[in-house]
């Protein structure tokens, strides 16, 4: 377990990261979210969607609980991305109701949840990414990387 470290300053900084980040990413991982309303998860998604040229608009889904985009990179064409918002399930039993495991053992796709707090059910080899605001400065944001691997951050 690695533990890596970044602040960004804007949304554009998130976004950026998110892009960064993408480029380690392969087909059956899994990136669990955790960090407060407005703490820039969904824009760090947009910035990983970015990377694999998702060509669906990002929206949260807050209310529909998954979206599902595809890649457009060549060669990546057959990778899925779900995208699950948690924020609205109350109970866990809601996970079964929506096929919450089926996606998350999806080998084709790569699974990114927002709110993961909400969940039991994160497994122990996911990516885990918790992102905290500044107390005093608005745009600031602290990102803490739990990487069950090597990532590489470099541009
Ligand atoms: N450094 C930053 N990184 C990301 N977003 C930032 C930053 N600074 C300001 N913001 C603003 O914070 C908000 C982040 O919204 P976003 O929807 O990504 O949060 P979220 O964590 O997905 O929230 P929710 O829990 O409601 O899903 C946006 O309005 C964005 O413009
Ligand atoms: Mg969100």
């Amino acid at each position: 377990m690695e533990i890596v470290k970044i602040i960004t300053k804007s949304e554009i900084e998130t976004e950026h990261i998110g892009k960064v980040f993408a480029k380690n990413l392969v087909a059956g991982d899994i990136v669990a979210m955790y960090g407060d309303l407005g703490s820039g998860k969904t824009e760090f998604v947009k910035g990983i969607c970015d990377y694999f040229e998702v060509e669906e608009i990002i929206t949260s889904p807050t209310f529909t609980i998954v979206n599902k985009y595809t890649s457009s990179v060549t060669g990546k064409e057959s990778l899925s991305i779900y995208h699950i918002d948690l924020y609205r399930i109350e109970k866990e039993i809601e996970l079964n109701e929506i096929g919450f495991q089926e996606y998350l053992n999806d080998e084709n796709a790569i699974t990114l949840i927002e709110w993961a707090e909400k969940t039991t059910q994160i497994p122990q080899q996911a990516i885990k990414i918790t992102i905290k605001s500044d107390k005093e400065e608005d745009n600031i944001r602290y990102f803490e990387f739990e990487l069950p691997r090597k990532f590489e951050f470099g541009v």
